[in-house]
């Protein structure tokens, strides 16, 4: 049986208590609304632990003004129920004034330098401040041994790893693949805001990047083929934020070197922001 924990002393007590018997302890945090693809990170995070805690909480300080706070999908029952299929021992379910007790006001802030600059930073200013804010809180407040976090969100890993490094947090990180649904769209929560036929468009995403990266290995050029993407994913009816082919830590990819490449995108149907990406080799 699951335990659902709100309060962190509890929270505490129960992770002392594996520790004590010598268990390691993994941990994969959520904003809830829990699809296959959350489901996955808790398996893995099995793999790597013998319990696992996985939080629910959707973090205010990552929204920004006029994005979806308010609307995201609260489904805590239903995900109480998914964590369990999936093997989790426990349910973190902070309220917000457990997670920000000086009010969201008052709150100490985390920022990563450089990496957050471009991408998705760089369209949703203050998003990743808000992620290593919440997430650095949800280190101390868990102690594990072992964090899972999902590919999908390619740019928030890379933002994760450099202030796991640079506050020393003694915990290991592990990057879990994207699941995708039969059509290759990436599975996310904001899947279900889309209309029937913007979820029929919304496979695109995918379908672009496979084409960009065929492209690259075929020889065009990076700037070409990132081109070539966006003008496909307007083609298809999406309003485009990105899609750029970076180097695997986020920096500028060289024009022409052979090796690891990483194609990201972001784009809107209606009011659904998506994002995606694929790893190759050149
Ligand atoms: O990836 C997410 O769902 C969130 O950004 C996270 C890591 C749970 C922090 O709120």
């Amino acid at each position: 049986m699951i335990e659902t924990i709100s309060e962190l002393a509890l929270l505490r007590e129960r992770v002392l208590g594996w520790k004590q018997a010598g268990l390691r302890v993994g941990f994969v945090p959520t904003m809830g609304n829990l699809h296959a693809g959350h489901q996955s990170l808790v398996r893995l995070a099995r793999e790597h632990a013998d319990r696992v805690v996985a939080s629910v909480f959707v973090n205010p300080t990552q929204f920004g003004p006029g994005e979806d706070y308010e609307r995201y999908p609260r489904t805590v029952e239903a995900d109480m129920t998914a964590l369990e299929e999936a093997g989790a021992d426990a349910m973190w379910l902070p309220s917000v004034e457990t997670m920000y007790p000086h009010g969201t006001q008052g709150v100490v802030e985390i920022r990563v330098p450089g990496v957050t600059a471009v991408l998705e930073g760089a369209h949703r200013p203050g998003h990743f401040d808000g992620v290593t804010t919440v997430v650095a809180r949800l280190f101390n407040q868990v102690q594990a041994d072992v964090a899972v976090f999902g590919r999908k969100d390619y740019q928030q890993l890379a933002v994760i790893r450099y202030m796991v490094r640079d506050l020393a947090f003694p915990i290991e990180l592990v990057a879990a693949p994207i699941i995708r649904e039969a059509d290759g769209l990436a599975m996310s929560s904001r899947n279900q805001y889309l209309s029937p036929s913007d979820r029929q468009t919304a496979a695109a995403i995918h379908r672009s990047l496979q084409d960009t990266r065929e492209a690259v290995m075929a020889g065009m050029s990076l700037r070409a083929a990132e081109k070539d993407a966006a003008a496909q994913l307007a083609g298809a009816g999406f309003a485009v934020d990105y899609v750029a082919i970076h180097h695997p830590d986020l920096s500028a990819a060289d024009a022409d070197a052979a090796g690891p490449l990483v194609a990201l995108a972001a784009a809107r149907l209606g009011s659904t922001r998506l994002i995606d990406n694929i790893e190759f080799e050149r």
